[in-house]
């Protein structure tokens, strides 16, 4: 008899079925808290090449899973190789950030290229069929993409901004110039994400780590739209895609954007107002969060509230435990595996 696959918890829940303990993972959990990802980054000289290779990057994608044996790994990789494949340039300078050619002129625009060379991505591709085959058959493979305005913030910038004031500059004056890189973002992302699930990835994330800083109008616009027709133009090819979408700082307008976009679950940050939560999003969708990533630095007494009011809140319905961004460097390890520990223990 042919066995059934094994059940992945995480896309359990994503598939509409509420797990008695939470699925976990962390946003960034491959990174430089881990001394073993520190030892191979070392070694890879650029970030990028670290990106790029292969060998390194699934190396570092099963880092977080053989010390925490998390529910999901995630695919090491950045939100800016979108911008690379489009033939921009991509720097990332140590202690300083992403470094990219700007794009803030409607002059400039116009020699964007209209579609991305995909064979630059290619060993992208192959890190998700190196950790497929590794992956313990339970655990779940998360691929991902930046959400087009948040990608555009560092591509029209040049570099990471306090407020994402170039780009919403940008958004006001050149429209239509504005318009050309979210749609050219749109359909390279696509193809992207299409790529990483025939590469074995089993979820796909949309990191849209700027959304909040958007007026309602310009969220709607900006945010959402391009946001579903990712979500259509993944779904037009693989109709069963489960999709995660993180618009941080959404806040109140999160209602909307699970309506209008189709994702399965939504990521929140440690801001969320619960009642909001249960009643307006996971009424419809699973949510994803959304500890405090300082509360997991601070660790004791303080972390197991934190985790208690997380699971409190929302463990009755549909979750997937996460923080409510990236864990942080300075982040003591002691506190992951009591995290782990407390989580796992959870029965409700
Ligand atoms: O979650 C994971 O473990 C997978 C890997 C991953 C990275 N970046 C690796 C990375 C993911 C999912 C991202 C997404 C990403 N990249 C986002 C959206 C999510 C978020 O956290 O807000 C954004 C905005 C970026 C752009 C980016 N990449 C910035 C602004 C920086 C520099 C800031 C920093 O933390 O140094 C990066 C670099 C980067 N991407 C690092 C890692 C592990 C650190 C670089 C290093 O190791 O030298």
């Amino acid at each position: 008899m042919i066995q059934p696959p094994p059940a992945k918890p995480l896309v359990e829940v994503l598939s509409g079925i509420r797990q008695p303990v939470p699925p976990l993972w962390m946003m960034r959990q491959a990174g430089r808290y881990l001394p073993e990802y520190r030892e191979v980054r070392a070694r890879a000289g650029g970030f990028l090449d670290l990106c790029f290779t292969p060998e390194l990057a699934a190396e570092v994608t099963l880092q977080p899973i053989r010390r925490f044996n998390f529910d999901a790994a995630i695919i090491f990789s950045d939100i800016l190789v979108i911008p690379y494949a489009l033939r921009r340039s991509v720097r990332f300078e140590i202690g300083e950030g992403p470094r990219l050619d700007p794009l803030d002129t409607p002059d400039k625009v116009g020699t964007l290229s209209s579609s991305g060379d995909f064979a630059k991505l290619e060993p992208v591709f192959e890190a998700l069929r190196r950790v497929r085959r590794e992956l313990d058959p339970n655990i779940a493979l998360i691929g991902f993409c930046g959400a087009p305005w948040t990608v555009a913030t560092y591509m029209v910038a040049g570099q990471g901004t306090p407020d994402q004031a170039p780009a919403r500059m940008m958004a006001y004056r050149h429209p239509e110039a504005f318009a050309k890189i979210i749609d050219t973002i749109v359909e390279t992302s696509i193809t992207y994400l299409l790529g990483q699930l025939k590469a074995g990835a089993d979820v796909l994330q949309i990191f849209d780590t700027w959304a909040g800083v958007l007026p309602p109008r310009e969220f709607r616009r900006w945010s959402v739209e391009p946001t579903k027709r990712i979500v259509e133009g993944v779904r037009a090819k693989v109709p069963d895609a489960k999709i995660i979408g993180f618009p941080r700082g959404a806040g109140a307008l999160l209602p909307g954007y699970v309506e209008a976009t189709g994702v399965d679950a939504v990521g929140i940050d440690w801001t969320a107002e619960p009642s909001l939560i249960r009643d307006k999003v996971q009424n419809s969708v699973a949510v994803q969060g959304n500890l405090d990533p300082l509360a997991l630095i601070a660790g004791g007494d303080a972390l197991d509230r934190a985790i208690d009011d997380v699971l409190a809140n929302y463990a009755q319905g549909r979750l997937i435990f996460n923080l409510g961004h990236g864990i942080r460097p300075e982040t003591p390890i002691a506190h992951i595996e009591q995290m782990v520990k407390r989580v796992r223990a959870y029965r409700g």
